[in-house]
């Protein structure tokens, strides 16, 4: 016995069994109760929606011995010869193989006719935008008055290829494109009635592969039959459509939600024994946080049989915002995944910038030290992130905020203290002191009248100018209320503003700043100091 295909096999044989499109069964069926029956019925629709199953279903409802609710019985004679494709008054043909004039003509010719068996004439013209220009002008007459016996039902994916002398010929009826649990339904049904075994993920996966069409949704149940050997299963699926299953993406979604580094990496791990698709991954996890972001907003937008309880669950994990940064992120990351060194670091690297960018990340590890960067590039925070510890600030690089005092000129007489190597009390006086002037022989400092003049310190520091200088220099002081910033003065004004950058480095960061916000954590006064 031959295989039939899992798409012809089960192809609907009355109007129940169609799935979905119930706005054009239910119109079908209204005509057919009240006899308002269309000349002319052109059915729209992607391909594989049932646009021909619904044409044949009422070509045999047209002409049915004993309607049953409207429906074609199936067992009068007219049901069965349709059924067998062998009914003499059903006339299909297919546009895209007899396009020519003569073969509209000969079948036109025909139409005169009085049907030979049942009450119409019915003629099927599947694929009829295929139809050559010539051949739709001699349609029109007859579609315009066609004789009473005679019905037309047309099909086609593309009715802009349509003359609209054909088209206002005709009632449309366009069918939508199947939703994956429709599909999800029927491909379990059929499976059941066949007695094939299958797990509910592989179908969600091939329902959702099947993108609307479900011829397309059973061809590639078909093709999963033969892969997994007469059984559905997951990882089948996933490796025949190169597509991930969705339990990895939202355990994924789960450690972030968790803010588990170490949980992402190893289900990263993980999934590169299984399927190194990282960019279908990467696909899988915008569509999962789309669907987590509709649950969030508007919960009746989604299907919940079909959407796991895994999304529902993931959808009370994330704020709002939290999705729509991921799904930017995602978004951005697969653009740029192509560029990665590599697909999986790139997958990576994406993951690791969502756990950066999440807000409540400081909640998980309020017990570790947290490094953050600083504002300032001056200043690097070390974060001891504990009540009871003094909260630290380094500041680091020393050299920089020297070369910063020496490069703003504000006085040279600091780098010539530093230079002359000078020391304890000696280094003190001359840091109160300011330079007025020095040229080869004359050095002359004011000092403050305040401060108190001692003579071995001013001996001291005019040795220690003839060596730096190296010849004779003298050294005289003058009294005055200082006008210039001594090194003293600019040693404190730096201390006050290293103080209050890491003040600021503090109050600045998020981590502090979310510590405060969620656990009422304060910073205990005079903790902070810059190292
Ligand atoms: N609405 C539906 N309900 C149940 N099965 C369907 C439906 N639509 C399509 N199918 C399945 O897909 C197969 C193909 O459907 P059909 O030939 O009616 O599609 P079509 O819309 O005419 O597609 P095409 O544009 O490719 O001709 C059917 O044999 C049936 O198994
Ligand atoms: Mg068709
Ligand atoms: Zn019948």
């Amino acid at each position: 016995m031959t295989y039939q295909v899992l798409a012809r096999k089960w192809r609907p044989s009355n109007f129940t069994e169609v799935v979905g499109q119930d706005h054009v069964v239910k119109s079908l069926m209204n005509a057919l109760q009240h006899n308002r029956l269309h000349h002319a019925y052109l059915f729209t629709g992607t391909r594989g929606v049932g646009k021909t199953t619904i044409a044949r279903i009422l070509a045999k409802a047209m002409n049915c011995e004993n309607l049953q609710d409207f429906n074609p019985c199936g067992l009068c004679s007219v049901c069965k010869a349709v059924n067998e494709g062998s009914f003499l008054d059903l006339i299909e043909v297919d546009g895209a193989s007899r396009t020519k004039v003569e073969d509209t003509r000969d079948l036109l010719d025909n139409a005169q006719y009085a049907p030979n068996h049942g009450r119409y004439k019915v003629y099927i013209i599947d694929e009829v935008h295929m139809l050559s220009g010539h051949s739709f002008n001699a349609l029109l007459k007859t579609l315009e008055e066609p004789p009473p016996h005679v019905k037309f039902l047309l099909a086609t994916t593309d009715p802009h290829k349509i003359p609209v002398t054909v088209l206002s010929r005709c009632l449309q009826l366009n069918l939508k494109q199947l939703l994956p649990t429709q599909i999800y339904s029927q491909m379990a049904f059929i499976l059941e009635q066949e007695a094939i075994e299958f797990d509910v993920a592989s179908l969600k996966l091939l329902s959702r592969a099947a993108d609307g069409s479900m011829r397309d949704g059973l061809s590639l149940l078909d093709q999963a039959i033969v892969f997994g050997n007469g059984k559905v299963t997951t990882a089948d699926v996933s490796a025949m459509l190169g597509t991930i299953a969705l339990q990895p993406v939202t355990e994924l979604l789960d450690a972030l939600a968790e803010y588990d580094a170490v949980a992402i990496l190893d289900k990263i791990n993980e999934i590169a024994n299984l399927t190194p698709d990282y960019s279908g991954l990467l696909q899988e996890m915008l569509i999962a946080l789309h669907r987590i972001a509709l649950l969030q907003q508007i919960p009746t937008a989604i299907d919940h049989e079909f959407d796991s309880d895994e999304l529902i669950a993931l959808s009370v994990k994330f704020s709002p915002e939290d999705v729509q940064l991921f799904y930017q992120i995602g978004l951005v990351g697969q653009r740029d995944l192509d560029l990665a060194p590599d697909p999986r670091s790139g997958f990576e690297m994406v993951m690791l910038r969502m756990l950066l960018f999440k807000p409540e990340a400081q909640q998980k590890v309020s017990d570790k030290p947290i490094k953050v960067q600083s504002m300032s590039p001056k200043v690097i925070p070390a974060v001891v992130v504990n009540e009871q510890v003094p909260v630290t600030a380094i500041v680091v690089n020393d050299e920089a905020s020297k070369a910063e005092i020496n490069a703003s000129g504000a006085n040279d007489w600091l780098s010539m203290i530093v230079a002359m190597k000078l020391t304890g009390p000696l280094r003190e006086f001359a840091n109160n002191c300011a330079l007025e002037s020095i040229d080869n022989n004359l050095c002359t400092l004011i000092i403050d009248p305040s401060h108190i003049r001692r003579a071995r310190a001013e001996e001291a520091l005019q040795k220690a100018l003839q060596a730096y200088c190296g010849n004779a220099v003298k050294l005289v002081f003058k009294e005055k209320k200082n006008t210039l910033a001594t090194p003293a003065l600019l040693l404190t004004k730096e201390r006050e503003d290293r103080q209050q950058a890491a003040i600021d480095a503090i109050n600045a960061d998020l981590n502090i700043q979310a510590l405060k916000e969620h656990f009422d954590a304060r910073i205990l006064p005079g903790t902070i100091e810059p190292i």
